[in-house]
């Protein structure tokens, strides 16, 4: 694996920054709904007891429904150095149940034990309805705030990325991460205006793609909304996360281990479709004479082809759980092998995110 940033032919510094999220506050008022958690108690069985990785412990919503049943063990990890407060709170409830970690969930395996055995590895992927609420992150159009949009553990903030990265990047980013066919004018614009005077806080940025897209019709979305999205994705390199952090959970389940994902949007979502399209009895066999089962670069067995969704009751008491889509697969013995064809499908992202080249 060789690292190659992009942005090295522009002798473009890339400082770490002072940690502006620390000034934050989780509002212990704001509401919290874990999407689709019925389906996923449902599917994981916790009344049976046994260990389960909450890869986005988020609120603590999985984390705390699961530790309700006694037999349970939940490891949890977040990204996010503010939800260690609501961790904190678990970890002294259910002393020898419960434990969490700071850390990305790409390195999944710096925190878990080999030979574990968890019974499921969860993940919602995205922003918490904390993050998206809290004003100094940066994350709404209508935020006056530095321009952060950083989840934690961070290399770069959206202010650094608007301000410093090569205009045909940026370009590039907000075409492909935000699905934005105007990709090419907003960067344009933002390299126009950032030559004026820095791009300082989400409001601004917003009132900047607004301009280019002034005669947008789509009224039930803010005009900034895909631009937002690819700069996030961006900032906290989530489908490069993503890919790593299924390898790596494939790797820690054994057989009968559960592997389920709650996605948001169609780029997470296709890449974990065709993570189990790959990877699981879904796969089309390229021998008929050979059983699927006894295809060894076969590790699960898929249930279903299609994610399921949040139900109507959940649809009326939560409006983000409308794009939710969850899919789940279940391990089988076969020793997990490098997924070199899974890894190519997606190299552009690697390449995009953060430069790497296999
Ligand atoms: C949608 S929320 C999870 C909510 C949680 N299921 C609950 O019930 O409260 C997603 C969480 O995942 C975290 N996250 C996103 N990407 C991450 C990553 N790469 N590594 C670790 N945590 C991540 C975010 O910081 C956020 O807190």
């Amino acid at each position: 694996m060789k690292y190659q940033p992009f942005y090295e032919d522009k002798k473009i510094k890339w400082k770490k920054k002072e940690k502006f999220m620390n000034a934050t506050m989780l509002s212990e008022n704001a509401k919290h709904y874990p999407v689709m958690l019925n389906q996923v108690l449902s599917i994981i069985s916790p009344q049976r007891g046994g260990t389960y990785i909450d890869c986005t412990f988020g609120g603590g919503g999985y984390s705390e429904a699961i530790l309700k049943f006694p037999g349970t063990k939940v490891i949890a990890i977040d990204r996010d150095k503010l939800t260690q407060e609501k961790a904190k709170k678990l970890e002294k409830k259910f002393p020898k149940r419960f434990s969490f970690f700071q850390e990305k969930f790409s390195n999944l395996n710096k925190v878990i034990e080999e030979n574990l055995k968890p019974k499921a590895v969860i993940f919602d992927l995205g922003l918490s309805s904390l993050q998206l609420s809290d004003e100094c992150r940066g994350f709404s159009f209508e935020s006056k705030n530095f321009l952060n949009m950083e989840m934690g553990i961070n290399e770069y903030s959206a202010y650094e990325v608007v301000n410093t990265l090569d205009k045909k990047h940026l370009a590039d980013i907000i075409k492909i991460l935000g699905d934005e066919r105007d990709g090419k004018k907003i960067a344009n614009k933002i390299d126009k205006q950032r030559t004026i005077s820095p791009i300082k806080t989400s409001k601004e940025l917003s009132s900047i793609i607004n301009q280019v897209k002034k005669n947008y019709k789509n009224y039930k979305k803010n005009p900034s909304t895909k631009t937002f999205q690819a700069i996030r994705i961006f900032v906290n390199q989530e489908l490069t996360q993503l890919i790593s952090a299924l390898i790596e959970a494939s790797k820690i389940l054994s057989n009968d281990g559960i592997l389920i994902v709650v996605s948001f949007h169609s780029l997470e979502d296709k890449i974990i479709k065709n993570f189990f399209n790959i990877y699981s009895n879904l796969k089309k066999n390229p021998s008929r004479y050979l059983p699927i089962e006894e295809n060894k670069s076969i590790f699960f067995k898929s249930i279903s082809k299609k994610p399921l969704t949040a139900n109507n009751h959940e649809l009326n008491e939560n409006i983000r759980s409308r794009s939710g889509k969850l899919r789940y697969a279940i391990r089988n013995n076969n020793s997990f092998v490098h997924p070199i064809e899974f890894k190519k499908k997606f190299e552009k992202y690697f390449k995009l995110e953060d430069g790497i080249i296999w």
